[in-house]
């Protein structure tokens, strides 16, 4: 079988890993996998069945049957259109707190290695090149300092048609930093061989142009 080359985006909440790993599978013609909608589908599933979160066995077993479809920015569980649902700001809290419980990354670990698909794959979340995917051909560690992310996530929900507590965003965005960068299992931390790229005064494009950049390199080296 042929080996199918990853590029890896981790990074810390809102520096742009989503976007940036979208644009970059779309120039390559390749698939995406966006690993914190696993993490929110389990924290939906948590919620909409009653689940006890705290009884990491049975969110992890959840986890393990869920029937998930990604297709063309849509996401379907069990034939139901969550797409929207999951993006709640409730949900993404419960994903993040349960996010440190090993078993659950156990159970979602193989789903996500089942995304490297020909002919190739953009991977985007906190632990692909280090867990996920440790042989990618690219790893991007995706910065940017706390203010340009809380900035960030404003506009987001600005777009959306809500109006942000700049001050909560802000504490919500240390709170989660800490926590995804303190926990003992997959914690956020560059790759040893992750480049590090600080998107904090940078455009999309620039970004993406700089991720397409550092591929090109590669590609030159192998
Ligand atoms: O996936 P992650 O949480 O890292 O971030 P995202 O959901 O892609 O959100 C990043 C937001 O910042 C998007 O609205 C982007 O348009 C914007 N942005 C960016 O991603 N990169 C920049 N260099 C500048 C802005
Ligand atoms: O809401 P936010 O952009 O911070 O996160 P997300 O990418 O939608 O992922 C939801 C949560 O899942 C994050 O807060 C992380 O704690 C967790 N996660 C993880 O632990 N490992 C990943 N590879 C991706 C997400």
């Amino acid at each position: 079988s042929v080996r199918v080359p990853v590029i890896a985006i981790d990074g810390p909440t809102a520096s742009g890993k989503g976007t940036v790993a979208a644009r970059v599978a779309a120039e390559l013609g390749w698939h995406v996998l966006d690993s914190g909608a696993l993490y929110r589908l389990a924290a939906w599933t948590v919620l909409d069945n009653n689940i006890n979160a705290n009884d990491i066995a049975a969110v992890a077993l959840a986890a393990r049957r869920m029937q998930i479809r990604f297709d063309d920015g849509q996401i379907m569980l069990a034939g139901q259109d969550v797409t929207e649902l999951i993006r709640q700001e409730h949900v993404g809290n419960l994903a993040s707190r349960l996010a440190p419980a090993a078993p659950l990354r156990e159970a979602l670990l193989e789903r996500q290695r089942a995304f490297r698909q020909p002919p190739g794959l953009v991977a985007d979340g906190r632990d692909m090149g280090t867990v996920v995917f440790p042989d990618a051909d690219l790893k991007i560690f995706l910065l940017a300092d706390v203010q340009s992310r809380a900035q960030r996530r404003c506009q987001q929900l600005r777009e959306r048609g809500l109006v942000p507590d700049e001050q909560a965003v802000l504490a919500d965005l240390k709170e989660r930093d800490f926590r995804d960068t303190d926990r003992a299992v997959a914690p956020l931390k560059p790759a040893d061989d992750a480049h590090q790229l600080d998107s904090s005064r940078l455009t999309v494009e620039d970004t993406v142009a700089a991720v397409m950049s550092l591929w090109h390199k590669r590609l030159r080296q192998s």
